[in-house]
């Protein structure tokens, strides 16, 4: 170890996380009921290369195998989700034992390899039967995820010491009911806002099921897609466009969360198209929880546009910005501004970086991934969480999307992340440059400054 090194905690935990609709693929095994993505993605035109999640990295038959290549990385964490058709397939009814069987294998063999599970119960694969009345524009959806949770988390409780209820909902009510971009695929700004309310509400109902549960010592909470929100220059019309745009997207759910209100500023611009709210309903969705799940990508930079209805804001790319293959700008120190901001803001007891990584156009050739961006990429990211760390916000620690090249939602197989190169044409994997180098990371705690 050089001079020149940052050491991290010596409970600090090395990850990579994964979902299951991204690499489970077996989508009609084990008695698995159909899923919202697995409709989206059989509709044409809606994914690049009409890809769907049919057999994504065949996961399902191959996780020991996998498991095998996360010992390789040392990882000492492993972030995935629960396909709710797999353990309701209808929706509702008797829970379906051989999918609950799947996570109770895949669980104690993350075990046996000394690997601490943290598991997502809901990573936007929702039941279709549960759309087909009404899928998140209906309130008795959050009942029943309460109920989902209760029976995944009374069956693998036991394994499980870390849970997440719902990953990024912004991505789910926006992405899914209002640009169309996602499963469901409707386009309807009201939806999306009544959609956000009922994934807040589901995730307050799953922390309730996971409370009657738990044992002293386990944590659970939900995990935000964050980012830093700046004008694109010094105008007034820029400024109060950044600020909308983290009304939209960050203060909109961590208010909800941690104040238990929706922001002022915002509901007074969404005026009509805000969903009713119930008696109730802000205190299920501010029930205190143990550990805020933070994912990163990039920034905001936004501009005023008067044409951008309803928030009269549009994202730009800043000429001189870095970007990554989906034109994501690379921006490592939002990721400090993030979890500095939230910590100062909200105080979450404890925090963990559960996604963050980068799409890069990766190449086999001759049986090698050579990826130095993408280790470039983590290794400036990595800095980030540390100066957090130093500054003292209880960042305990950092997963990196992904473990494997996955289906990559909207974009299909054409967008990789993984630190594991995946070759979908023979299941074949081999581990990218950047995923020695994260080995490293995760064997040595330290990261070269
Ligand atoms: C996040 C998702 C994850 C993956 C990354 C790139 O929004 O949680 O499934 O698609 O983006």
């Amino acid at each position: 170890m050089s001079s020149a090194s940052v050491v991290f905690p010596d409970d600090w935990v090395w990850g990579a996380a994964t979902a299951a609709y991204q690499i489970e693929g077996a989508v009609r095994a084990g008695g698995r009921g159909q899923s919202i993505w697995d409709t989206f993605s059989h509709t044409p035109g809606k994914i690049v290369n009409g890809d769907t999640g049919d057999i994504a990295c065949d996961h399902f038959h191959r996780y020991p195998d996998d498991i095998a290549l996360m010992r390789e990385l040392g990882l000492g964490g492993y972030r995935f989700s629960i396909a709710w058709p797999r353990i309701f397939p209808t929706g509702s009814g008797r829970p379906n034992t051989e999918g609950i069987d799947f996570y109770r294998r895949l669980i104690d063999e993350l075990h046996t390899a000394g690997i601490t599970p943290y598991v997502t119960l809901y990573h936007w694969d929702l039941p279709q039967p549960l759309q087909d009345r009404g899928g998140w524009g209906n309130r008795d959806t959050a009942h029943r995820f309460g109920e989902y949770v209760q029976t995944v988390a009374a069956a693998l409780g036991a394994g499980v010491q870390h849970w997440f209820t719902i990953n990024e909902p912004w991505v789910a009510a926006f992405l899914g009911h209002w640009t169309g971009d996602h499963a469901p695929g409707a386009r309807d700004f009201r939806l999306a806002l009544l959609a956000a309310h009922n994934l807040l509400l589901a995730h307050g109902e799953g922390m309730a099921a996971l409370r009657s549960e738990m044992r002293p010592g386990d944590e659970a909470g939900i995990v935000l897609n964050l980012a830093p929100s700046e004008p694109a220059d010094d105008s007034n019309a820029d400024l109060e466009a950044a600020h909308r745009m983290d009304g939209f997207v960050n203060r909109w759910f961590l208010d909800a969360l941690y104040r238990g209100v929706y922001p002022d500023d915002m509901v007074r611009l969404y005026g009509d198209a805000m969903p009713e709210i119930a008696a109730g309903d802000m205190d299920l969705i501010s029930r205190p929880t143990d550990v805020l799940g933070v994912n990163y990508y990039s920034r905001s930079v936004v501009a005023y546009d008067p044409a951008a209805m309803p928030l009269h804001t549009r994202r730009v790319t800043p000429p001189s910005a870095r970007v990554t293959a989906m034109g994501w700008e690379i921006f490592p120190s939002g990721l400090y501004d993030v979890l500095q901001r939230v910590h100062d803001d909200y105080a979450p007891g404890r925090l963990l970086v559960t996604e963050n990584g980068a799409a890069l156009n990766d190449v086999l050739d001759e049986g090698v991934v050579d990826d130095p961006a993408r280790e470039d990429f983590l290794h400036e990211h990595l800095l980030q969480v540390y100066r957090a760390v130093q500054a003292s916000v209880p960042v305990a620690g950092y997963f990196a999307w992904s473990l494997l090249d996955n289906f990559e939602w909207a974009w299909g197989y054409s967008a990789r992340f993984g630190l594991i190169f995946v070759d979908f044409a023979t299941q074949e994997r081999i581990v990218k440059r950047s995923g020695r180098w994260y080995s490293e990371v995760t064997r040595e705690n330290v990261v070269g400054a």
